[in-house]
């Protein structure tokens, strides 16, 4: 195995220009692997993204009996059990730094006969569970924690019961987690959400041929319904495009185009973001085959106003707020974001990460318990910034080079591999100066 990358270092940028496609979808490709693990009969993965988190997901249910081929990097080939076809593992899973990867498998987990316990690296280790163990527990389930953070234990061999679950927090993990032991749970599980998040479990579960029906902000789904097995298409990760759509914002000129995109609308909070700020971006759409729409992207390079970001975008951009930031530096006037504390348990607090970066390249700002206010429009000095192995802050730094005076250094960068394989060849492909020595 190659050694993992330990820095980027990255000169001034000079502009960046061509066309590029993006690995597939981290979420979808989670989700594909664990519906494929439970269903009866074969799901054919394409596009499948070969990051290191949908790798733990594909280890995790190897280990419980699910035999998997892939014949190719991105094609995987599910060899689902059935509802009841899962074994115990008599080794802990560990889930590495996925998040999505711990929290979805509590759920579908959470109702099997045999007991299983989820471990994952120090970030992971880190990070709320009891979000996730609460409603289970309501359901009947018997889970432990520590202190609500990971290892966690799931008893098994209990009986799950249906909830009416109104979640106190916007989450699309926590929805998906109630909704798998939905699957096994006997009556008609109801997730609400404050505000709506991401869809993909509930478009995925359809293509599988289970009914999940939609009230209003409430997701609702009856226990005990097959999934059958099925093909599964991923698009592009919006997520992942998102630094490349930042990029083209900051200094593509003659124009950038990112091809094959999802742009699933509980996704794509980035995009009106940008628009917001007088971003040149125009969306192109494709046809979709899994129920999820697919666009080519072209975004041109031109002036950005600071904005007041609405509360209804945040939980429909939380993962892009990173590389907004970067954005929101280079904006005229100021930024504010509100009412995002939940970036304060992803993979690092991503509030006073991306603020001890911004500080380190002289971008004037005020760090909020829930937010950030930064004052943009001065470009970037060089530095060395910590990413603290947090992957999405590692890539956006990256991207802050376009609008720098001098050389930047970014540390702790090898989690980029969890989300994004192959960042520094694209990245130099459209004209970005990193190198990763
Ligand atoms: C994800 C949901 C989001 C997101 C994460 C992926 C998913 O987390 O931040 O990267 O695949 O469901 P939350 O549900 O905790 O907001």
């Amino acid at each position: 195995m190659a050694a993992a990358v330990k820095e980027y270092q990255l000169a001034p940028g000079t502009g960046v220009a061509g066309s590029v496609t993006i690995p597939g979808d981290k979420s979808i490709s989670h989700r594909a692997l664990m519906l494929g693990g439970i269903a009866t009969g074969a799901t054919r993965i394409s596009g499948f993204l070969a990051s290191e988190d949908c790798l733990a997901t594909l280890s995790a249910l190897a280990a419980l009996g699910v035999q998997i081929e892939r014949p190719q990097a991105t094609e995987v080939i599910v060899h689902g059990v059935g509802a009841a076809g899962l074994h115990g593992s008599a080794k802990p899973l560990d889930m590495g730094n996925a998040g999505t990867a711990m929290r979805l498998s509590m759920g579908l987990l959470a109702g099997r006969p045999f007991a299983s316990t989820l471990i994952g690296d120090a970030s992971l280790m880190r990070r709320p569970m009891e979000r996730v163990a609460g409603p289970l527990r309501q359901m009947g389930a018997e889970i432990t924690t520590q202190e609500g953070r990971p290892p966690v234990r799931l008893h098994g061999g209990r009986v799950l019961n249906a909830i009416d679950y109104v979640m106190p927090m916007a989450s699309a993990q926590v929805k998906s987690a109630i909704l798998l032991a939905g699957l096994s749970a006997n009556g008609t599980t109801r997730v609400t959400e404050p505000a709506p998040t991401r869809d993909h479990t509930e478009r995925m579960l359809h293509a599988f041929g289970v009914r999940v029906g939609r009230e209003g902000a409430a997701v609702t789904l009856s226990g005990g319904q097959p999934l059958t097995g099925t093909h599964i298409d991923v698009p592009a990760d919006f997520s992942s495009a998102a630094f490349f759509l930042v990029a083209g914002c900051l200094a593509a000129q003659q124009g950038l185009r990112l091809c094959n995109v999802g742009v699933n609308p509980t996704r794509t909070g980035l995009l009106e973001m940008l628009q917001l700020m007088g971003a040149r971006i125009t969306v192109h759409p494709r046809s979709s085959g899994v129920g999820e729409p697919i666009a080519d992207i072209e975004v041109q390079a031109g002036p950005l106003r600071g904005i007041e970001v609405p509360a209804s975008l945040v939980p429909l951009s939380i993962d892009e707020f990173p590389v907004f930031f970067i954005a929101a530096a280079c904006a005229q006037g100021e930024t504010v974001v509100r009412g995002a504390e939940e970036l304060r348990v992803k993979e690092s607090d991503r509030l006073a990460v991306m603020a001890a970066g911004l500080k380190t390249l002289g971008i004037d700002h005020t760090l909020l318990p829930d937010g950030i206010r930064i004052r943009g429009g001065q470009g970037f000095t060089g530095g060395t910034v910590d990413s603290h192995g947090d992957h999405r802050i590692a890539m956006s730094f990256a991207i802050a080079s376009l609008k720098a005076s001098a050389p930047i250094r970014i540390l702790d960068v090898a989690n980029v591999a969890t989300s994004f394989p192959g960042f520094v060849e694209l990245a130099q492909s459209i004209g970005i100066r990193i190198s990763a020595p």
